[in-house]
């Protein structure tokens, strides 16, 4: 029988289950899986922490690293008793290879069963107005730093022929929103990094999941409206700069607003946890539905029209009445919350 640490993962085309806990031979398969977390000072990836270190069956011992140990104070205030039991913080910059080095060879046999990229930066605005320095900066943090994390850790877990590398992509990863061309690249390069790397990773029983969330309501939203407050649009002609100030980031405000998630919401059991635990863990998990039939327009047709014409209608024509579909969404989730919390609700039952 498996032990409550381990369950069955079955390989496409194989019919053999094979027990997710038998990564190296010798070690105790009661033992937690070792989850490394990149970026867990805020957001999604404190949250994943804090989430994964408190799990009642103890399923996990959780390294949640940050570029900047100056800022470990608000994790290790949400880890409460979990912290030094199942939750350790460490340095890690996903921008350094010195210090991912040695952050990994600091774990006892360099031995992650699962690796969470969650690291990520964003960036918006009009590209005349971005040099091409601020561009690299993002790739660098969003692609190059999940490369060089998978570069460090795959070969070890090949060799032990178990694991699981987890990717924090976005929902543009599957498609280009105006004004965010560049953090869309960034994302677009992961997905296609981690397409063409997840067969031959699956030969050695190794998963690569992509984690496609919508809007999530955390400092990167802050982030990149205080970037764009403070943003010089004397480059870029003044139709586009009103285009993105008076148009983009009132529709970017209203979205977050209506179908933001929270970063709980991303890692509950059914999101985040889920496709970590999962039997078969999938190579793409959605965290807001109401993105699906957006991300598969394009798929619907491969001439681009389908999608060019929707989102020029949606942006340049329609805004008006996306506004109040905004708001309605906005009112039955917040009917939903309520229900959910017990309160009666007139008209619902
Ligand atoms: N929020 C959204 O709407 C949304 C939607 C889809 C996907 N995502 C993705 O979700 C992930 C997490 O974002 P979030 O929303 O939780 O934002 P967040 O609260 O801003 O968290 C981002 C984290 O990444 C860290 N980070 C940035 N550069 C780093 C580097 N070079 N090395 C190590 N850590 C670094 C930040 O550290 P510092 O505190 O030091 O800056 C922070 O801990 C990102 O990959 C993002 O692209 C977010």
């Amino acid at each position: 029988m498996l032990s409550p640490h381990c369950d069955t993962r079955q390989l496409p085309g194989e019919g053999q289950l094979i027990p997710w806990c038998q990564h190296s031979p010798g070690l105790d398969p009661m033992a937690p899986k070792t989850v490394l977390i990149t970026g867990c000072s805020s957001g999604i990836g404190l949250a994943l922490a804090v989430k994964m270190a408190r799990d009642k069956q103890k399923r996990f011992k959780v390294i949640a690293t940050m570029r900047n140990l100056a800022k470990r104070g608000s994790l290790e205030v949400a880890a409460g008793a979990a912290l030094h039991k199942t939750l350790e913080i460490r340095q890690l910059d996903v921008c350094d290879e010195r210090s991912i080095r040695s952050c990994i060879t600091g774990i006892p046999n360099r031995h992650v069963d699962i690796l969470i990229n969650n690291a990520g930066v964003g960036m918006i605005g009009p590209i005349e107005c971005q040099t091409i320095e601020e561009m690299k900066g993002v790739m660098e943090t969003n692609f190059f730093g999940v490369v060089r994390m998978i570069k460090e850790v795959l070969p070890d877990m090949k060799k032990r022929r178990s694991g699981h590398i987890v990717v924090i992509s976005s929902v543009m990863g599957l498609q280009g929103i105006m004004f965010n061309d560049i953090y869309t690249a960034s994302k677009f390069a992961v997905e296609g990094f981690c397409e063409s790397l997840v067969i031959q990773a699956l030969k050695f029983n190794v998963f690569v999941s992509l984690i496609e969330p919508g809007p999530v309501v955390t400092e990167f939203e802050m982030k990149v409206y205080e970037d764009a407050e403070n943003s010089d649009y004397s480059m870029a002609d003044p139709e586009t700069a009103d285009m993105f100030t008076n148009l983009y980031l009132k529709n970017s405000k209203a979205i977050f607003s209506s179908l933001g998630q929270t970063p709980n919401e991303i890692a509950e059991v059914k999101e985040l946890v889920g496709v970590i635990c999962a039997a078969k863990p999938p190579f793409r998990h959605q965290t807001n539905a109401v993105y699906t039939p957006m991300t598969a327009l394009k798929h619907a047709d491969p001439t681009g029209a389908l999608m060019t014409d929707t989102f020029y209608k949606m942006v340049f024509k329609y805004d008006t009445l996306m506004h109040v579909s905004l708001k309605a969404i906005k009112l039955i989730r917040w009917q939903a919350r309520k229900m959910k919390q017990g309160v009666k609700m007139l008209g619902f039952k």
